[in-house]
């Protein structure tokens, strides 16, 4: 399979595409679109300057574990629309769920449905720490209410929040996702980096920012300010620096420290919510924490999103004094959607299934990289993982910065690319499994890893 992304030095490629000798149809689409959409692409995911330089294969259709592209070429697809295809692409209980609430019901009544209910409920019987929910359409806004949840109740204005991760992009929590290191203090008492213009001045003052995996640093910032601060918001594993899991104990830790001092713990479950297994991470790693948010693998692959959490918490909803709006919550689509998906992913033995075939990834990988002598590992979790090429643990945001060597990820992912393997070109994403991956998949998978770090460790 021939990937139209040109293996070449980025600059060089760019200048390429300029002048028009790229004939690949991505890299016409995607000149064609930069006059009517800003960059080209409506997600900075997509971006050139995210990775997809020099330009983003355009996509005509997905199946299963696979995408075709509008050239032609098939990838065995481990990007997976950045997590929310968890069931494969057109799945079909999903797809038929959406299209028979659409002919027969409709989509937006801006009245309840019967579905709602029911969904509420499935959520609430797989998720332990979960009594009561909202739903609502993406990540972003899901963690919204959760903060704003969070210091109604706690009636305290600071978040902590941890380098390297994200919560969606709304202007509370979009401050140090990846920081220039040089610029964002010392390593136990990081600053509050915005990620861009456009940010209001003064949102940091209600921002604590710390590092990941590093107890001591949470205890002391508790101990100095635990009284204004209404929430400790934390993926419960890290999935915006590549993937990084939490150290033994120490999200116990977090869990003892913020309920000793009245602190709101908010799992961001975006990525790992209903992928770790039904219960998501929290389930998994066997920790309960107050709120949480979902999105992603709750859809597959329509938008639905929820917040939800203690009974006592969610009552500020139910009391009116928290309002939670959106014309578009809950809408046909997106219930009709996480209904089905929700039914799909209670099959029994289905996680155990994902779970051995994302080991056998995993596992494999980790032998062709060593068997290759190349300076790389891979972490990971069930059906969510990242190769790190690094000589060192990671352990947080700085240490990836300070010792991933970015260029040779690049490099292990145009080889992929180019026989056929698709994730994302950033080394700060994640390779995610689908329950449609087949052992097929794996084995190509790995036999063009084996091809590609083969040739990485005779250039290396
Ligand atoms: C952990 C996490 N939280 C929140 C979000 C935001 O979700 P959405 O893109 O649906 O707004 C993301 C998106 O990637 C995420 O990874």
């Amino acid at each position: 399979m021939n990937a139209s992304i040109k293996p070449a030095a980025s600059a060089d490629a760019s200048a390429q595409l300029v002048a028009g000798l790229d004939t690949s149809t991505s890299a016409r689409l995607f000149k064609a679109a930069l006059k009517p959409i800003p960059g080209g692409v409506n997600s900075t995911a997509r971006a050139t300057w995210s990775g997809w330089d020099p330009y983003p294969l355009f996509i005509q259709s997905g199946l299963g574990s696979h995408l075709t592209d509008v050239d032609g070429n098939e990838y065995i697809d481990y990007l997976l629309g950045l997590g929310p295809m968890l069931l494969g692409h057109r799945p079909p209980r999903v797809t038929q769920a959406v299209v028979d609430f659409i002919r027969e019901r409709g989509t937006v009544f801006a009245l309840p449905t019967a579905v709602e209910a029911a969904l509420a409920e499935k959520v609430i019987a797989a998720v332990p720490s979960v009594e009561q929910l909202r739903l609502c359409n993406t990540g972003t806004e899901a963690v919204l209410y959760a903060t704003r949840l969070a210091r109604a109740f706690t009636r305290r204005p600071k978040l902590i929040r941890f380098e390297g991760m994200y919560h969606g992009f709304s202007d509370q929590v979009y401050w140090s996702k990846h920081p220039d290191i040089a610029k964002a203090g010392p390593d136990r008492h990081p600053v509050p980096v915005p990620q861009g213009p456009g940010l209001p001045r003064g949102v940091e003052n209600n921002l604590i920012i710390l590092p990941w995996n590093d107890a001591d640093a949470l205890a002391d910032a508790i101990q100095r300010e635990g009284d204004q601060i209404a929430c400790v918001i934390t993926e419960p594993v890290m999935c915006n620096t590549g993937c990084i899991l939490p150290e033994p104990g120490y999200l116990e830790t977090m869990r003892e420290l913020t309920a000793r001092h009245g602190i709101v713990l908010l799992f961001d479950e975006v990525i790992t919510g209903f992928r770790l297994g039904l219960g998501g991470a929290q389930a998994r790693l066997g920790i309960k924490p107050d709120l949480s948010v979902f999105a992603k693998g709750l859809g597959g692959g329509f938008p639905v999103a929820a917040c939800g959490g203690r009974a006592d918490i969610m009552a500020l909803v139910a009391q009116g004094k928290v309002s939670m709006a959106g014309t578009y919550s809950a809408n046909g689509i997106a219930i009709a959607a996480a209904n089905a998906a929700l039914d799909e992913l209670a099959t029994p033995g289905l996680f155990a299934r994902l779970d051995a075939l994302s080991d056998e990834l995993r596992l494999g990988l980790a032998k062709v990289l060593a068997d290759a002598g190349l300076p790389a590992y891979v972490v990971g979790l069930g059906p969510l993982m990242q190769v790190w090429f690094a000589k060192e643990p990671i352990r947080n945001y700085r240490d990836a910065e300070r010792h991933a060597d970015q260029a040779l990820f690049r490099r292990w992912w145009q080889g992929m690319l180019a026989h056929g393997v698709l994730f994302h070109p950033g080394a700060y994403e994640n390779l995610f499994v689908s329950t449609a991956h087949t052992r097929a998949d794996i084995a190509a998978t790995l036999a063009a890893a084996k091809s590609v770090a083969t040739d990485l460790a005779r250039a290396v």
